[in-house]
């Protein structure tokens, strides 16, 4: 499963791509907002530090609109993913971009049908919002059960891309049913390292090799 970064943070990125376990970022208003950043520099900047697709956001509303912004965006950089939000004029979007080349990932995504017309548009990602389903009281993984079901009925190539995650069960459940892509907050994607019992254990042996008395660097 491939693993992106949900953020617009330079740093958090730069650290999480020294990892070498990066595949990619995603942005959105909200998250460009949050950064304090102007959006072509940060978004440039992100390019530069991953080599995987790097989604942003249109923020216009109307399908002419869209894709005069999506030409901006694109001239970014050769990694900018573009994505637009699930809605005729969005879908529309989609298909003109994809037909074109360019990667879209269609967004704020909630329901499987949602999942079916973004495939049917082309898209290359889609992004459900697992976490704002819980929020909403409904199970955000059934509804990434039924895409990962409609899309391998119909052998759809759009990759299913987590999104909305807010911990580490949302990544153990996406990869137990297969998606394709997780992009979750920084501190997520390090969360997913730690376990206790790796702790204790790497305690432990650090008393039994003290008691050694021995270096392994001379
Ligand atoms: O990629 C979408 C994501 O940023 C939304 O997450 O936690 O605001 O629901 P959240």
């Amino acid at each position: 499963m491939k693993f992106f970064a949900d953020t617009a943070d330079t740093a958090d990125i730069k650290e999480l791509a020294e990892t070498g376990l990066l595949d990619g970022v995603t942005t959105n208003p909200s998250l460009i907002a949050k950064s304090g950043r102007d959006f072509m520099e940060v978004t440039k900047e992100i390019c530069g530090l991953t080599g995987g697709p790097v989604s942003a956001e249109v923020v216009a509303l109307d399908h002419e609109t869209m894709m005069k912004e999506a030409e901006v965006l694109r001239k970014i950089a050769d990694n900018v993913c573009i994505k637009v939000p699930l809605t005729i004029d969005g879908l529309k979007t989609c298909k003109a971009l994809t037909s074109e080349g360019t990667m879209v990932n269609v967004t704020l995504c909630f329901s499987a049908n949602q999942a079916l017309l973004a495939a049917k548009a082309g898209a290359t990602f889609v992004s459900p919002f697992v976490g704002r389903h819980d929020d909403n009281g409904t199970d955000g993984m059934d509804l990434i059960r039924d895409i990962r079901l409609i899309y391998d009925n119909y052998l759809f190539d759009t990759e299913i891309l987590v999104a909305s995650v807010r911990h580490a069960t949302h990544v153990l459940e996406s990869a137990r049913i297969g998606a394709d892509v997780a992009t979750m907050p920084p501190k997520v994607i390090k969360a997913l390292a730690n376990h206790v019992l790796t702790d204790k254990g790497i305690e432990g042996f650090m008393a039994d090799w003290a008691k050694t008395g021995q270096t392994i660097l001379k």
